[in-house]
């Protein structure tokens, strides 16, 4: 396997390792973004199978021990199974993430103690780039759930939000939505809840320039109308009457 390192905008960095065993023929793709700045933040760990090569991915653009900030969406392997194999290279790093998750997993499962960011902190990197963590509970899965938004380039670091199958292009212009609503049928990861469409809509105040996918390609353009097309899919789905009769049975 290899990881592709691409620059998606102004010091945002995707390092992306395609795998062609995960829902074949299409394969599917593992994604970190690298926010650079006086202390460089990465969101996503990677496996923790994968550290070696992610950890030679990085080092082609920083010196890991530089690595500062330890970030992701939520508590499960892709997202941050790799986070004490960081913590050990990177004597300065730190985890960062929502109360929720801090709470109930990462102040245990954490080698040194995470900083626990509310709904809304910015954590100010340098050189100009400010991260805000933003919590999105149970949306699309997992309880601590939350994204992260970089004020600076507009890009929102949407985690599994968007996923969708197969090794596109680094980054696109072209439709993320219809994709992710076929990677929805067939995963089915998301926990689909009532709030999840209003949750999903509110990120679109951000007006983000650029949503920077876990799995599948960065997207430039119009981020606020391809989340309001994705919310209101999940209302529809949410308001299906099979849905309805599921959750009230
Ligand atoms: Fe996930
Ligand atoms: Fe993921």
């Amino acid at each position: 396997m290899q990881t592709k390192i691409d620059e998606i905008a102004d010091g945002i960095y995707r390092l992306s390792t395609f795998v062609p065993d995960i829902a074949p023929p299409a394969g599917f793709v593992f994604n970190q973004f690298l926010v650079m700045g006086d202390e460089p933040l990465m969101f996503h760990t990677g496996l923790r199978k994968m550290f070696t090569l992610n950890r030679d991915a990085l080092s082609r653009l920083i010196p890991p021990e530089r690595l500062r900030w330890i970030a992701f969406g939520h508590f499960e392997s892709d997202e941050c199974g790799a986070m004490n194999e960081w913590l050990a290279v990177a004597p300065q790093a730190q985890a960062a993430h929502g109360q929720t998750g801090c709470l109930v997993s990462l102040n245990d499962f954490a080698d040194r103690a995470p900083r626990i960011l509310a709904d809304g902190e910015v954590i100010d990197i340098g050189q100009g780039r400010r991260v805000r963590f933003i919590d999105t509970p149970h949306t699309p899965h997992g309880w601590d759930a939350g994204v992260m938004f970089e004020e600076s380039t507009g890009t929102l670091l949407c985690g599994d939000l968007f996923t969708q199958l197969g090794d596109g292009p680094a980054l696109t212009q072209g439709d993320v939505v219809g994709p992710s609503i076929a990677a929805e049928d067939l995963f089915k990861y998301s926990a689909l809840n009532p709030a999840m469409g209003t949750t999903i809509r509110s990120l679109a105040r951000l007006a983000p320039r650029t949503l920077a996918l876990m799995h599948g390609p960065s997207f430039s353009g119009d981020g606020a109308a391809a989340l309001h097309a994705l919310a209101d899919e999940y209302d529809r789905r949410v308001s299906d009457p099979a849905f309805v009769a599921a959750r009230a049975a």
